[in-house]
This record gives C-alpha cells, structure tokens and sequence, in this order.
C-alpha cells in the first residue's frame, strides 16, 4: 500500500470546497469526466502526480505514441495510436514509417465493406451477403463485437452481424441460426491464427457452409483478418482475401486495426472513420495535456489511489446506456489482460498491487440486482459511471431521462449516503442507513455517437497504461494466459488412461471420459 493523506469523507470534501465539483471534472475531447466524488483531495493529488514525475508518465506517453518498444519482453512497440492517425501525419513504429501501409489496409476495408454493401461482392451463388459472423476471440472478437452493439442507430441497412467466439458447440450454432449460407460471409479474425478456440469455430463454419453449396464455393464465404500469412493460407484463405495488421498491434487494443473490418462492414467506412476520429483526438490531447489537466492521466492515477491508497480490490464499470452492455466484458480484457501482473518489467515482485479485478453491467438493470452490496455491503467497490444526455431510440418518452438521473442519483447515494438522523423515526432505521463516502467517476457526453465509442475506449487504453506505468509492469505481454492453454492441449492429447497430472484433475478426466456419451 501507499501511504499518503487520506480524507475523511467524500461529504467533508465537498463542505469544505464549494468549487470541488467544477475543480474535478475534466474534459477529454466531447467527454465529460466529473472524478470529484472521490475520496481525495487537494494533498493525495499532488502525492499523485509526485508519484506520476517519478515514474514518469509523461515520458511513458510520449514513447507509447512515438511507436517505442514499450512491450520489452516480446520486443515490440505498442502502437495502436498509429491505426488511427490520418494519413498526412507520419508514424514511426520502432524508426520504422508505417502510415501508408494502415492507409493501405483501411482503403482496401473501405472498397471491401462497400462492394459487399452495393452486392459487387456476393457468395458464391451471385447472391448479396446479408449476415457477416465475426469468428474470433478475446481481443478479435470483444473490441468489434462491443463496439457493434455500441453503435446500433448506425447499423447499415440490410447487413447483420454476428459475432462467434466460444469453442462452446453452442455459440456457432446460435450465430448460424435461421441463417442462409449462401447470404453468409464469415470474417475470421485471428492476430496469431493459431488460437484453438477461433480455428475450431472457424472450420465448423467452412464444413457448414461446404455441406450446403458444396467446397468450392467455399472462398467465396470466407475471409480473414490476421498477421500471419502463412496460417492463413494453411487454413485455406488466399491472401488476396487476407485483411493485414502488424506485431505491433496488441491484441486488445486492436480496434482500430483490420480487426474492426466485421465492426466497418456493419456502420459502414464513414462511421467506423469516425471512430478512429475520435480516438486519434484523445491520442492529441492526452500527448498535448499537462498531467495535472489530462483527463485520462488523472483517470488513471485515481485509480492507482483507490488501488493502493483506499486498498480497493474491485472496480464496477456502469454504463447507464443498453447500447454500451459489452462494455465492461470489453474493459475486462483491456484492464485485466493488461495489467493483471505480479512482476515488475524487470521480473521482479512487484511493490504494489496492481489491476483490480473490473466488472459491471449496465444501468439500471445493475440497480436491481447488486447495487445492495455497492450501497450497505462491507466491501468497497468505486465505480465508473458512463451516461449520455440523448436518447438514441426514436420512441423515448422520457425513459431515457429515467434513465439518466437514476445516475445520478445512484452516484449521489454512494457518495452523500443517509445518515442515521434521517431516519431516526424508521423501526428499521440501522438497516437504511448508507454509510456514503463511496467513490465514483461520472463520465458523460452529449450522445453515443462512433466518435464518442473511439473517445471512450482510448480514454481506458490510457487509464490502464498510465497505471502500468506507476506499477512498473509491461502492460503489453499476456504470459498469465498460457498456461491454461498448455494443459488444455496436454489434457487433449493424453487420452482416458493418462495419469501424469494431478489426482484430482485425473479423476475429473476420468468421470469426464465415463460420463460422455458415445459419439
Ligand atoms: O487470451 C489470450 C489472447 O492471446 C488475447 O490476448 C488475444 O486477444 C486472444 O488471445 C486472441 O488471439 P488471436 O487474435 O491471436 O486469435
């Protein structure tokens, strides 16, 4: 933990400084960034931002956007910020220029997404695509997938998409519902096309669509979004149908890469241009913005407060917007996969605890059913809430205001509670006090539009590397995920008898290989 002077009360705060609304809330491109119900004050900002100088953030930021190797163990740059730069801005990855090869990669999505829209591109029977299935996982799969639900009221007419990700059997076979294969283009998305999960989902799609129009029209259903040519070509994609990215793309901050072509063939290349608009402004004003004034900086190292000051475990992400659901799955992975860490860059323990374990669900459905332990429970959870002040249904009478204010009010009852004065007169009266002083950050724009989407996740792309850089971890490498897939392959190729694990992994194996049917 850090020690460092630690407030009273969120109420305290706000009697002692009129201001401390205005003060705290920020703004980052068209978002609204209100961080002022937070048990912090004037002293633990400056502990903070000492602690940012001697960490130095600044020079972090201004690395991870001059395309330096910030991810040391794997030996690459981490430069999504280049994706999304227009084309008459240079960008170095490692000394190396690679604005017309992304510029490349985006015209050939655009002429793609649009000869499938006006039906120049078509299956293998002549007839126009009308569902695109995404086939993919973790960072191919939660970016697009997200980022479609987010950006409902820009869906293209006549084109759906789907998105696949679980080996689960299940998952392939509720996309393919009620689908037609002739009118079906499958998009895998694979950076390594070697992740089990996608290749296995990817081959079943290709059997489906085989069984129904036969193998050779096979090619015309299928494309794919990779960095490795060659699996890609193993698995049967010519490379005329491969959309490019680069190593130096990681995984989970791969939006704005090719991996968004399922997301661009939904809204169209002028909406998902938008997007990386909106991200590539945050890019600009998070370099530009002294620490003290840069929302996402400050965003960040709140949470490093809350982390390693307050000694908070847990962080809610509370969209109040339907449309923003997977929002949280998707921060998930940015934030956990991340900086999930125990070791430092140099391979040391690390001093302090690093990411806390994220979750939510959207507003107000998380009101009624674990709101309980955030209001009265014994664990403190801070929360991210994210509203917007319009409506994106054409028939709102004034649920969307519900919605909004409901909040409000939810932040306000963290933050202020109710006393036992107030209720002084209710038998009850212990079991409806709110004890406040429980932390939140508002975030607010005018409207989900695809600028505000790219605004939003590049905000927590910089939340979650400016925490990495004050814990002193690679929040680019993903080792904690390998093993699991190792002893998942080792179990696979072991067979019932197989005794070289643990006795009670074996045992499980054993009543697994006993109780399945026979196929
Ligand atoms: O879960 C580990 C991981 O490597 C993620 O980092 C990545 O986003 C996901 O698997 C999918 O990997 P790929 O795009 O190579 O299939």
């Amino acid at each position: 933990m850090l020690s460092a002077p630690r407030p009273t009360s969120i109420p305290e705060l706000f009697a002692s400084d009129p201001d401390r609304a205005t003060a705290m809330t920020f703004r980052l491109a068209d978002l609204v960034i209100d961080m002022s119900k937070n048990l912090i004050d004037a002293r633990g900002i400056d502990a903070l931002l000492d602690i940012a100088d001697l960490a130095d953030v600044r020079g972090g930021i201004e690395s991870l956007l001059d395309g330096a190797v910030m991810n040391a163990t794997e030996g690459r740059a981490a430069a999504h910020a280049a994706l999304r730069r227009p084309a008459n801005v240079p960008s170095l990855v490692d000394g190396v220029e690679v604005s017309s090869a992304v510029h490349d990669v985006l015209k050939r999505m655009r002429s793609f997404t649009t000869a499938v829209h006006s039906g120049t591109r078509t299956g293998s029977s002549g007839r126009r695509f009308e569902t695109v299935v995404n086939i993919g996982i973790g960072g191919s799969d939660l970016g697009p997938a997200m980022a479609h639900a987010a950006l409902r009221p820009y869906h293209t007419p006549g084109i759906e998409c789907r998105f696949v990700s679980n080996v689960d059997p299940a998952d392939l076979e509720s996309a393919l519902r009620g689908l037609d294969p002739a009118t079906t283009l499958f998009v895998v998305s694979s950076k390594t096309f070697t992740t089990i999960e996608t290749l296995a989902n990817a081959h079943a799609a290709r059997r489906w669509v085989a069984d129904a129009l036969g193998d050779a029209a096979v090619g015309a259903h299928f494309v794919a979004v990779s960095t490795n040519s060659a699996e890609v070509h193993r698995f049967g994609i010519e490379e005329s149908e491969m959309f490019p990215f680069w190593d130096w793309v990681g995984g989970r901050y791969s939006l704005a890469s090719a991996i968004g072509l399922s997301l661009m063939l939904g809204i169209g290349p002028a909406h998902f241009d938008e997007l990386l608009s909106g991200m590539h402004r945050v890019d600009e004003e998070v370099r530009s913005c002294p620490l003290r004034t840069n929302a996402a900086a400050m965003m960040g190292l709140i949470g490093v407060w809350n982390r390693n000051v307050l000694g908070m475990s847990s962080k809610a992400v509370l969209p109040y917007s339907h449309d923003l659901r997977r929002f949280p799955a998707y921060l998930q992975q940015l934030e956990m996969e991340s900086n999930g860490k125990s070791v430092n860059s140099n391979g040391s323990t690390v001093e302090l605890d690093t990411s806390p374990i994220v979750w939510g669900e959207p507003g107000t459905n998380a009101q009624h059913a674990f709101m309980q332990l955030l209001h009265q429970g014994t664990t403190v959870v801070p929360v991210d809430f994210i509203g917007f002040a319009n409506p994106r249904s054409s028939f709102d009478d004034r649920r969307h205001a519900t919605l909004f204010l409901n909040m409000l009010a939810q932040s306000r009852a963290l933050a202020f509670g109710r006393s036992i004065h107030d209720v002084a007169a209710d038998p009850n009266a212990s079991h409806r006090v709110f004890s406040g002083s429980r932390p939140s950050t508002t975030i607010v724009a005018a409207r989900l539009t695809p600028s505000v989407l790219g605004q939003l996740v590049a905000l927590y792309e910089y939340v979650v590397f400016v925490q990495g850089v004050v814990w002193g971890i690679n929040s680019f490498d993903q080792f904690g995920v390998e093993l699991g897939k190792e002893m998942a392959l080792g179990l696979a190729d072991s067979g019932a008898g197989h005794r070289d694990t643990d006795p009670s992994t074996h045992s499980l194996m054993s009543w697994f290989r006993s109780t399945v049917d026979p196929t």
